[in-house]
């Protein structure tokens, strides 16, 4: 097979995103184009994201976006081998938006078309940004999603843990919305939290200790709410306090977490190449350094995407789109957006055919 030169559609949430991405016979990986136009400013006023808001906003611009994409790498329609696009899980509307465009390129192109698992994109960049190999454990944290997953090949992940409440993604949100900094969270919270002094609130790290890597973050966000209460009305600084003080409970209990499940793979009999940190949280500095600590404690290193491909992009979801073409994988034009979508529940290839 020669290179494989994939266009990637990404509407699951905010960001309308499109990309080409070029996927050598060797498995390594170059962007050639990487355009992602947020809807931030639509949603601000809201304090999140409203799913009729993005879906309009996805139709308003996605044609442009896609033209800048293909016109920055510099590469026509007909000169792609594949056309990805993300579908699902994610805000329907949006989905749908991207995924039928996708479809429409495909067919008047005559390409194959990848529908792509979101989840499985964020799961798959590092291999883009560092060439990871298989296998190796993946903390996935977006603002939908946190899960720690065994990752031994494309379509294949084994969840080790979950959260069982909130998504590490959106305890920053949450907080950030009860403390009036403003959307998306993480940032706004990462940024005041620099100025803050963590020790100055004793804050709860749910779960800590526990056998399973399971994440429980609603404790901690009803904490902070009941510290914030006692001393109301906030001053700046108490804010940039109760920030630093969530954000150290937060790395405290991924650490804990983590630590379980490296431990649990290599129970398991599969020792990971690195410790693979995705979604929108991996572009947290604190959470990045003491990851670093941890899989080296741990025996490996971690790879993380930099930040701007942490956080939704088209690249990783041209590069995802570019693994399965590469397996022979087509998805056809009568797929299927899906709202719901785990990432255990991803159709790859069957072992004897590989
Ligand atoms: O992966 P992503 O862009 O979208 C989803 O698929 O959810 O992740 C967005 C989430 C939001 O909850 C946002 O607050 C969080 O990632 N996030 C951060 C940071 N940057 C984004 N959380 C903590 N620290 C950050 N620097
Ligand atoms: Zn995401």
């Amino acid at each position: 097979m020669s290179d494989l030169l994939l266009l990637g559609i990404e509407t699951t949430c905010d960001e309308t995103a499109a990309a080409v991405v070029r996927r050598r016979d060797d498995g390594t990986g170059t962007i050639l184009s990487n355009i992602v136009l947020s809807q931030v400013e639509d949603h601000a006023a809201y304090g999140g994201v409203v799913p009729e808001i993005a879906a309009r906003a996805h139709v308003e611009v996605l044609d442009h976006v896609i033209a800048r994409a293909l016109k920055a790498a510099g590469v026509p329609l007909t000169g792609l081998d594949g056309i990805a696009a993300a579908a699902g899980p994610g805000l329907i509307g949006g989905v749908i938006v991207g995924l039928t465009s996708a479809k429409a390129l495909a067919l008047a192109a005559e390409k194959p078309l990848l529908a792509v698992n979101h989840l499985e994109a964020h799961a798959l960049t590092a291999r883009l940004t560092d060439a990871v190999p298989f296998p190796y454990l993946l903390l996935l944290a977006s603002g939908g999603h946190t899960q720690l997953v065994c990752v031994t090949g494309v379509g294949e992940y084994t969840k080790l843990g979950g959260t069982i409440d909130d998504a590490i993604g959106e305890a920053f949100d949450k907080t950030a919305k009860m403390l009036g900094l403003p959307y998306p969270g993480g940032p706004a919270v990462e940024r005041a939290a620099l100025k803050g002094d963590a020790s100055r609130f004793a804050l709860p790290r749910p779960l800590l200790g526990r056998a399973t890597p399971d994440f429980s973050l609603s404790g901690l966000k009803t904490a902070v709410r009941l510290e914030a209460l006692k001393i109301a009305p906030l001053s700046e600084q108490d804010v940039y306090d109760l920030c630093a003080s969530f954000q150290a409970a937060i790395v405290d209990i991924v650490a804990d977490r983590v630590r379980y499940a490296l431990r649990a793979m290599r129970e398991r009999g599969t020792v990971p190449h690195a410790l693979v940190l995705a979604g929108g949280v991996g572009a947290n500095q604190a959470i990045r350094r003491s990851l670093h600590k941890v899989a080296a404690d741990g025996g490996t290193r971690l790879a993380v995407p930099p930040p701007e491909l942490c956080t939704d992009n088209g690249a990783m979801i041209a590069w995802a789109g570019a693994e399965r073409l590469a397996l022979g994988l087509d998805d056809g034009l009568a797929v299927s957006p899906r709202a719901r979508w785990p990432l255990d529940e991803i159709e790859g290839v069957p072992e004897t055919d590989r």
